[in-house]
């Protein structure tokens, strides 16, 4: 486990993920019921950008940084940025919010996090950072087992955030279509997002097309896939794309994602290689 998220964060995909995972729990809270979000690999909740790795590695400056001033933004992007600017409360950018921390700045206090995360120096910090909040459940462990031992939430309506960091990029797709299959048999009406890293267009297309068959298996499946580009994908260069795919969408997210979509890829472009894709699958 030599993947540490702060190189990362804040960049065009954590953009990506964060937009739909605010966008996800703001239709949540359209019910007064209580909800459970489940982020299966955490990460350590929140991220210095003025730290070593953050400089080392300034993928937030062509990310975050050029969102961060962002006077006329879509209105889509509101429940995001107001969690951005809950952690730099000063009116610096200095610090990115990772998923746990985004989840939690849209929470009511009587809906409940669950944060999965398996490093022990990422499960440490993340521990620290949510100590004293009630509604927030750190584990230090497997977060796909997780998925098979803490399903379905008690609360019976809820997110699952499955955002694995791709070391064995094969490995880990497999182990979350695994879980994610196993989830569905269990909780087939909650919400999942699933991100992955875009290499190369039509291998994504071939592995959701594998994916979606595999999934289906004797149910109906409805799923959104949500891409964003900012540049021209070849599968040697550095992470320009990606993708996530939402099962059991909330109905107001595509209409929000369509508005969102083109102004975020035209405001991260790096070339005329940008660009977005919104599309509903399922079977
Ligand atoms: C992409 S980062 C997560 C970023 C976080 N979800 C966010 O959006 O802020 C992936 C994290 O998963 C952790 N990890 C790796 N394998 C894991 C596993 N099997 N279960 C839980 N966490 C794992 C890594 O240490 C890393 O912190």
């Amino acid at each position: 486990m030599n993947y540490r998220h702060a190189f990362h964060a804040g960049n065009h995909a954590d953009i990506l993920k964060h937009v739909c995972l605010a966008l996800v729990i703001e239709h949540l809270k359209h019910k007064a019921a209580p909800f459970a979000v489940m982020d299966t690999h955490g990460g350590r909740g929140v991220y210095a950008l003025d730290g070593q790795e953050a400089q080392r590695s300034p993928e937030w400056r062509e990310g975050v940084g050029r969102i961060w001033d962002w006077t006329d933004a879509p209105a889509a992007l509101a429940p995001y940025l107001a969690a951005l600017r809950a952690v730099n409360e000063d009116g610096e950018l200095r610090t990115y919010p990772g998923s746990p921390v985004i989840a939690l700045a849209g929470m009511r206090e009587h809906d409940r996090l669950i944060a999965c995360e398996l490093h022990p120096e990422e499960a440490g910090a993340l521990r620290r950072r949510l100590d004293g909040d009630p509604r927030a459940q750190v584990h230090q462990r497997n977060g796909f087992e997780a998925m098979g031992a803490l399903l379905p939430f008690t609360e019976r309506r809820g997110l699952v955030l499955i955002d694995p960091p791709y070391e064995d990029r094969d490995h880990e797709t497999i182990q979350s279509i695994r879980a994610l299959r196993a989830a569905l048999d269990r909780f087939g009406h909650g919400i999942y997002m699933w991100w992955r890293p875009v290499k190369d267009v039509r291998e994504t297309d071939m592995a959701d097309a594998e994916l979606l068959h595999g999934l289906v298996l004797g149910r109906t499946l409805n799923a959104l896939r949500v891409d964003l580009a900012v540049d021209r994908v070849t599968p040697e260069g550095r992470l320009v794309a990606s993708s996530v795919l939402i099962v059991n969408p909330p109905y107001t997210l595509a209409p929000a994602l369509s508005e969102a979509l083109p102004a975020l890829a035209a405001r991260l472009a790096l070339s005329d290689g940008a660009g977005w894709r919104l599309e509903s699958i399922g079977a």
